[in-house]
């Protein structure tokens, strides 16, 4: 396989020298530095050989043999990194692959948004309120929310906080995968009440009576439980756009021959940083993990093609996956073009489809939600048209959460615009709650018609 070798003119300090977008300003310059060398020093979150394995997986689903399931929370925050919450997330996400595993019958890749989400884009720099200006919030491993000068301040500290947050995650994940806690050979234990509301009831009951029954020929046939025989795997993403902390725990693999980004398996460039002079590009295309790119409705065809070249020099199976987030509205006037823009440069890419972000909207009362039916509508239109144009959609990245949030409007139980106040919980983008995911994960694996 081509490997990309590391550019000669690259190292990873590299980036400092291109504007970086949507980065704080550290006041206490030494103090910033004692913490950067620090993280430097500190044992890395993920190894080379699950990242290199995640990237084969990645292959794989370019080509078809595979699907991508990336998500999880807009925004992870230190306070939330509960027992419950890392359970619940593993566990909607483990059921979501199975159902979608038995309808797609190909190997679904789990990747969380997870152990890692803790920075975020903002539209300014600035936040005022009653005349008072303060730096925007911009994520747990930055500043914090409160509306205060001292909490706005960016603390160095806080990425220190966030390495050993996310190290915490990862090592419970890895235990409960480790110990069977993937109990997916009993979907008659799942909270599916939901599907009663639906009306493609009878076809969700139908689904999850196959994945039953496939799991019970499975067991039957190798006389284990599924858990033993099949160990699951799980990876970790998060949008790779505190340059600091990610250069911090980028290093060099002797017997690779690589420079990687250790903080995650799977980064990716957010759609507001991917300037092809900034810093952001100048870093990613350097290390050897597999990275997503964000694709919205103003990227032209010509940065787009530039991107593929840049990020993936050499057409390596795996490295670069684009998730096009264009709006279930825009996505037939974008996504034709950007996978024909991607055809003329002759190099492949994962396709994957996010049907958050171009959905966004906020309410009367100032929620900001989704719609349940425009995430399904992109989505089912980027099925669509990939296959019209000959190309394959090979992966999807939500937002979700696996409590019983209502941040998203619709879904079979018809969540309106009068239940969010009811649990509305994230301090930035609107998740799907468990029944909505789920229901999702029904649509992906084929069982869900339009009618409904
Ligand atoms: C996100 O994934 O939370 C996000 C900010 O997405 P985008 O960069 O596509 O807007
Ligand atoms: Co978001």
């Amino acid at each position: 396989m081509t490997q990309a070798r590391t550019p000669t003119d690259w190292h990873p300090a590299s980036w400092q020298s291109r504007p970086a977008a949507q980065q704080p300003t550290y006041r206490d310059r030494v103090h910033l530095e004692t913490v950067l060398a620090q993280l430097s020093q500190l044992p890395p979150l993920v190894t080379t050989w699950e990242v290199e394995n995640l990237k084969s997986k990645l292959a794989a689903a370019q080509r078809g043999e595979a699907f991508l399931l990336q998500g999880g929370d807009c925004a992870e925050n230190f306070e939330e990194t509960t027992s419950e919450n890392v359970v619940t997330k593993l566990k909607i996400l483990l059921q979501m692959s199975l159902v979608m595993l038995v309808g797609l019958k190909k190997p679904i890749i789990r990747v969380g948004r997870m152990a890692g989400q803790y920075a975020k884009p903002r539209s300014a720099d600035y936040e005022t309120k009653d005349g008072v200006s303060l730096p925007s919030y911009r994520g747990d491993i930055i500043n914090r929310p409160a509306f205060t000068a001292v909490d706005r301040e960016p603390d160095p500290t806080l990425m220190l906080r966030g390495y050993e947050r996310a190290a915490l995650t990862l090592n419970f994940v890895r235990s409960l995968i480790d110990g069977g806690f993937a109990d997916l050979h009993h979907p008659e234990n799942w909270d599916l009440a939901f599907v009663g509301e639906s009306a493609a009831a009878a076809e969700y009951h139908a689904l999850v009576q196959s994945v039953s029954d496939s799991l019970g020929f499975f067991e039957a046939m190798t006389g284990e439980p599924l858990h033993s025989t099949h160990r699951v795997e799980f990876y970790t993403s998060h949008e790779g756009l505190h340059l600091p902390y990610e250069h911090a725990q980028t290093r060099f693999l002797k017997h690779r021959g690589h420079w990687y980004n250790l903080t995650t398996h799977f980064p990716w460039i957010g759609m507001r940083t991917a300037d092809l002079a900034g810093a952001h590009i100048e870093y990613f295309r350097g290390i050897a993990n597999p990275m997503g790119v964000k694709i919205g409705t103003s990227v032209s065809d010509e940065q787009l093609q530039q991107l593929v070249h840049v990020l993936n020099p050499n057409n390596e199976p795996g490295r670069l996956t684009l998730i096009t987030r264009f709006g279930a509205k825009q996505v037939e006037a974008h996504l034709p073009r950007v996978i024909k823009a991607v055809r003329a440069t002759g190099a492949s890419v994962l396709w994957v489809c996010d049907p958050m972000h171009g959905n966004t909207e906020t309410t009367a009362e100032g929620y900001k939600t989704r719609r349940f039916d425009n995430i399904r509508a992109e989505l089912r239109s980027a099925f669509r048209i990939h296959q019209e144009q000959g190309s394959h959609l090979g992966g999807v990245h939500l937002e979700l959460t696996g409590e019983n949030v209502t941040e998203c409007i619709g879904g079979a139980r018809g969540l309106k615009e009068s239940d969010l106040a009811r649990a509305y919980k994230s301090q930035v983008d609107p998740r799907l709650n468990y029944e909505q995911a789920m229901e999702i994960a029904m649509l992906i694996a084929g069982r869900l018609h339009t009618q409904d």
